[in-house]
């Protein structure tokens, strides 16, 4: 199955009764598997997940270690980008040159890679260059 009939499948099972927008994501590993996700909302607000997250939280359950490829699909006029925190999230577990497809359900679509997703990511290596003052 490709990412977008496994990222379009998955998404008709969001779970967003407060925002009615439903997005589906599919991760291909670097290992070889397919893993997918959708938004899951929660009348706290704030403690609804986001479909990228959800992909993500998948792969890592399956046994799985890092993204070759992702994508994203959502019903709207233009590709919808993934939210900042989904960003972080996805840059955790792919390489910079890994790339992001952003689909509408009208057959849009956008590709960036990770780095153009989120440019000046915040990684381990700046951990390390923090002085460990007191410690
Ligand atoms: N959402 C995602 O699942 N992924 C994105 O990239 C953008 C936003 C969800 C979160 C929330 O359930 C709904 O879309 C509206 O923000």
């Amino acid at each position: 199955m490709s990412l977008l009939s496994a990222a379009t499948e998955v998404r008709l099972r969001a779970y967003a009764p407060y925002s009615r927008f439903k997005v589906g994501a599919a991760i291909l590993s670097v290992e070889g598997n397919l893993h997918v996700g959708c938004n899951v909302e929660n009348v706290a607000y704030p403690e609804g997940t986001c479909a990228e997250a959800g992909a993500i939280a998948a792969m890592i359950a399956g046994g799985d270690t890092r993204i070759a490829e992702i994508a994203v699909i959502a019903d709207s006029p233009e590709p919808v980008p993934c939210c900042g925190g989904c960003r972080q999230k996805i840059a955790e577990f792919a390489g910079q040159d890994v790339r992001v497809t952003l689909y509408t359900t009208d057959g849009k679509s956008k590709v960036l890679t990770v780095a153009e997703l989120l440019p000046g990511v915040f990684t381990l290596a700046h951990m390390d260059a923090t002085p460990k003052v007191g410690v």
